[in-house]
């Protein structure tokens, strides 16, 4: 944490935000995790870990098809659709997905690293005739960054890619861009803040709050069991301090993640944090008391489209230094979900956006 003395503002407008990096799920979890997006974000951009995941133009057409039509009522909303790598996956297609703007970008899982990656790709050099289209047509590659094997220390996959991956990657293909998913390392920071211009990351809510140790706080803490796995508390420290730097290669994506409680809290519970809720709070949390609210704009809301040659957003959003309590559990349908912070009384509290 911080010494700096907190900000008093007790209102904060700021540009309607975007979520560069969420998994909206499918079918009743759709519906459920959509709307608190929708609430706080005007763009995301969508994972394609579904099973079977969106590897093809038209699969990733339908699902878009079935987020807008999962939005509630007067909500507008604007789903960024990615395609999922795999060793088979043609240039040409995710190509004409890209031209037809149906594709934003692709989505590197290496095979087995998370939730739904089995069918990822098991060798870069697989995919260098797909990386060498993306660079040509200037696709942005979205890297979920760690390597997928059981002799390296699950607290160290990160940055072994880093240097086993990565860095040979770049210099392959020196004209790619490319996004460092939720970063959770010093390391990845460095990496990204000495890489080219068009080489950025994502950084969650949650790896700005958490460090390793909240996995095993007085016990087993399923909900703090995410992929990357948080770090030790330098390294949050890190992120805290290039989330809040001004430096436009960082940017928020809040790789909000849900599963089903019983999943979370079971013999071998699913990683992922559902942030989606409180998803702006959290973030404004941390700025505040960083003493950065002022940086809170760019991050959130500008530095992301910039990267990605998008528009910025017209609207606004308003934060309000405000008691808000998160509910332990958010239930629907048949499902329920923890949340983050959840049983935690946030100092924040987001309008939602204007319906138009
Ligand atoms: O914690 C995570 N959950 N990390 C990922 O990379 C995937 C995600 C999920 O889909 O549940
Ligand atoms: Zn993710």
């Amino acid at each position: 944490m911080t010494n700096r003395k907190p900000q008093t503002t007790s209102l904060l407008n700021i540009r309607e935000p975007d979520d560069w990096h969420l998994h909206l799920r499918d079918e009743v979890m759709l519906s459920f995790a959509l709307d608190f997006t929708a609430r706080q974000f005007a763009r995301a951009i969508v994972m394609p870990n579904l099973v079977p995941p969106v590897t093809t133009v038209s699969v990733a057409e339908a699902y878009r098809k079935r987020i807008l039509a999962a939005l509630p009522e007067g909500r507008n909303f604007k789903p960024l659709m990615t395609a999922y790598l795999t060793d088979e996956i043609s240039p040409d297609e995710i190509a004409l997905g890209f031209e037809n703007k149906v594709f934003t970008a692709c989505k590197l899982y290496p095979a087995g690293a998370t939730t739904n990656s089995a069918a990822g790709v098991t060798d870069v050099g697989r995919i260098r005739k797909v990386l060498e289209r993306m660079q040509t047509i200037g696709m942005p590659l979205l890297v979920h960054g760690e390597v997928v094997s059981s002799k390296i220390d699950v607290f160290d996959r990160e940055a072994v890619f880093l240097e086993t991956v990565l860095e040979p990657m770049l210099n392959d293909f020196p004209e790619l861009k490319v996004v460092l998913e939720h970063i959770t390392t010093a390391d990845s920071v460095q990496f990204v803040q000495d890489a080219r211009a068009s080489v950025a990351a994502t950084i969650t809510a949650h790896h700005l709050r958490i460090d390793r140790n909240a996995m095993f706080d007085g016990g087993l803490r399923p909900h703090a069991y995410c992929l990357p796995v948080a770090k030790r508390r330098f390294h949050r420290a890190a992120l805290r301090k290039a989330a809040i730097s001004g430096n436009p290669k960082f940017f928020l994506g809040t790789d909000s993640a849900p599963h089903q409680k019983h999943d979370k809290e079971s013999s071998c519970g699913c990683a992922g944090i559902f942030s989606a809720p409180v998803a702006l709070e959290s973030y404004a949390l941390t700025f505040d008391e960083e003493g950065a609210l002022d940086r809170l704009e760019a991050f959130a809301s500008e530095f992301g489209p910039l990267f990605y040659g998008l528009p910025l957003n017209e609207g606004t959003i308003t934060l309000q230094r405000t008691d808000f309590a998160v509910p332990q559990t958010i239930t629907h349908d048949n499902l329920s979900v923890v949340p983050f912070h959840a049983g935690e009384t946030l100092r924040w509290k987001a309008s939602e956006r204007a319906a138009r």
